[in-house]
């Protein structure tokens, strides 16, 4: 994979994302111990759980896979943390998948989408990745809905060990096809081209970095 990343640098207008770092055990704990959040996640983590994945999946998988990740997301306006987006690997699998867990009060503001426009962006054209894909659990229709409006397409269902034995909604785009639908600009949270509220697009959009 070719990597230019800076992915330390990745923002929206209203989000930034920024590498943990093994200070953030609470932060992650915030996610990992709260059961509405984790429900569609394979429910909560024990303590020592949210440890061990702090420490390999994000952490050891920074150096072993230079770019991709699991990040906090930051609020720009504030500095509050909100949760985390992703762009790694399927675990056990070669799949480049897209994912975000936010916390609750978070929830609802267009926020999972709007980095998830961002990741894919920086995916296809920064990375060169070509395919993203994105799982979720059947009856998880806010993710879906969140990967839809960020331009994958549901290609029918996908079983993987590392999940469980339940199938799985199975969400993928190449990259020929998102960026030839996104050369304009970027989506917002909503659903909405950025900064074409009169149709006119705008010079600089907010995925810029
Ligand atoms: C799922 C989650 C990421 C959504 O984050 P969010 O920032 O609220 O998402 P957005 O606001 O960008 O979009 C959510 C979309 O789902 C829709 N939605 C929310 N709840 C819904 C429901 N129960 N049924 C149908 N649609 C729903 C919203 O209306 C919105 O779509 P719209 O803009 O077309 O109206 C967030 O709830 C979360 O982090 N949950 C816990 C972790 C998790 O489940 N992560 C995903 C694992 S696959």
């Amino acid at each position: 994979m070719r990597v230019k990343a800076r992915d330390d640098s990745l923002t929206t207008e209203r989000l930034a994302l920024r590498r943990f770092t093994p200070d953030d055990g609470a932060l992650l704990w915030e996610l990992h111990g709260d059961p509405e959040v984790m429900r569609y996640c394979g429910g909560v983590l024990t303590p020592e759980g949210s440890r061990e994945m702090l420490q390999g999946r994000i952490l050891e998988y920074y150096e072993e896979h230079p770019g991709l990740g699991i990040w906090a997301t930051i609020e720009r306006a504030t500095g509050a943390y909100l949760g985390l987006h992703l762009l790694n690997h399927i675990r056990g699998a070669e799949h480049i998948q897209v994912g975000y867990v936010l916390s609750r009060r978070a929830w609802g503001r267009g926020y999972a989408t709007e980095m998830c426009v961002r990741l894919l962006r920086y995916g296809f054209a920064e990375l060169g990745l070509p395919r993203i894909v994105a799982i979720t659990d059947l009856p998880h229709v806010a993710s879906q809905q969140v990967l839809l409006k960020a331009g994958l397409r549901r290609a029918g269902e996908r079983r993987f060990a590392a999940y469980g034995t339940e199938p799985l909604a199975w969400f993928e785009r190449d990259a020929d096809g998102w960026l030839a639908e996104h050369a304009g600009g970027a989506i917002d949270g909503r659903g909405a081209r950025a900064g074409e509220p009169d149709g006119r697009p705008r010079t600089s959009g907010p995925e810029s970095r």
